[in-house]
């Protein structure tokens, strides 16, 4: 018999929708919100409205593509938390509502879980790929920076955490100081392909153990500048190519630095990266050399489901509803959502 379930990810700034049938995906459209273009980041207000503007179209395109109706979904998953309230709201209040016409279960799913499993989708034509438990993950995106140990679809255990920025937040940061637009990191990545890595230095991080920050790098690339635009007011214009490499491969060997420590503290070779950063070219191809240098199983995700999306979400609720593990109807969105449970 087939389980198809209906997912519904509106955490931040895209509404996106998304159907699983047995395990792969026959559907996942994504309506990103271009109204927060012009005012260089997310407005949760305006996220809020755009989201409830989006969420019928978006959620029937994504069963019209999947060829199912709603009579064939056997339970609807939405993003509990973390991430905007208002914006968790429109998508969990959605979800409800379509439950109790259908008569069928909800799932609330941890965004931060969805990301960990993005590596794993596969589409209606693909075989289903199951990953070899426990993995390494480090999950990179423009609000949380961690190292996991993913024991199993639903269980999981926390070992770094950035104590500052996020890495995502380090990239946008240091574009916003370049004036680039926002999201600062896909044009960081853009203007590094023609940029030397090694032109400029800054300052690195001492953090012991397993844990990140970003604070100290970001504050010295702002210097920096300062000091270097007293000299030539078009210093970052002559020098942005080396500015992105230098600030790309210095954000990147923070996070694998930490990578390659919680590999020889914890033995595990299994390593997937997830999350927005880990679309990023200059961590994606140093990973890639690691893995083979070193004979680790790599999970990279396409690029198309690093970052925000609901078929990651849609896939760890396939997953709990085969375990028989539901929801009921008083679930609540939590902002600051942090545990996986
Ligand atoms: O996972 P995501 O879509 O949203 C959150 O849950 O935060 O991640 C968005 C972050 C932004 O900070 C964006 O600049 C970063 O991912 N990002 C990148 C790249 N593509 C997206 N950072 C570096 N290089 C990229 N190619
Ligand atoms: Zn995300």
């Amino acid at each position: 018999m087939e389980t198809c379930i209906l997912g519904i990810e509106s955490s931040c700034d895209d509404t996106s929708a998304a159907v699983i049938c047995n395990g792969k995906l026959y559907s996942n459209i994504i309506n990103t919100q271009s109204i927060h273009f012009k005012y260089g980041g997310v407005v949760p207000e305006l996220a809020s409205r755009a989201h409830q503007q989006n969420i019928v179209l978006v959620v029937k395109e994504a069963l019209e593509q999947a060829g199912k109706n709603i009579d064939q979904i056997s339970a609807i998953a939405f993003t509990q938390g973390p991430g905007l309230l208002g914006s968790l709201l429109v998508g969990s209040s959605f979800a409800k509502g379509l439950a109790i016409a259908q008569d069928i279960p909800i799932i609330g799913i941890n965004h931060l879980q969805g990301h960990i499993f993005a590596p794993f989708l596969r589409e209606k034509d693909e075989d289903e790929f199951i990953p070899n438990f426990p993995f390494l993950c480090l999950l990179v995106s423009g609000g949380h920076t961690q190292l996991i140990i993913v024991k199993s679809y639903t269980t999981f255990e926390i070992i770094g955490s950035t104590i500052d920025d996020a890495a995502g937040e380090a990239f946008d940061k240091c574009a916003k100081v370049m004036n680039l637009g926002y999201p600062g990191g896909p044009l960081i990545d853009k203007y590094a392909k023609l940029g030397n890595p090694n032109k400029f230095q800054f300052s690195k991080p001492k953090i012991a153990g397993l844990n990140f920050s970003f604070s100290g790098l970001k504050t010295s690339f702002l210097y920096f500048l300062r000091d270097q635009i007293k000299d030539n007011k078009n210093f970052i214009s002559d020098n942005l190519s080396d500015l992105c490499a230098s600030i790309q491969s210095q954000i990147v060997d923070i996070l694998l630095d930490k990578l390659l420590k919680a590999v020889k503290q914890t033995g595990i070779k299994n390593i997937a990266i997830s999350g927005g950063v880990s679309a990023n070219s200059c961590l994606r191809n140093k990973l890639t050399d690691l893995g083979l240098n070193n004979s680790w199983n790599l999970y990279i995700p396409k690029i198309k489901y690093t970052t925000d999306n609901a078929a990651m979400i849609t896939l760890v609720a396939y997953h709990y509803f085969m375990e028989g593990r539901t929801d009921s109807l008083d679930i609540v969105s939590i902002a600051k959502l942090s545990s996986f449970s």
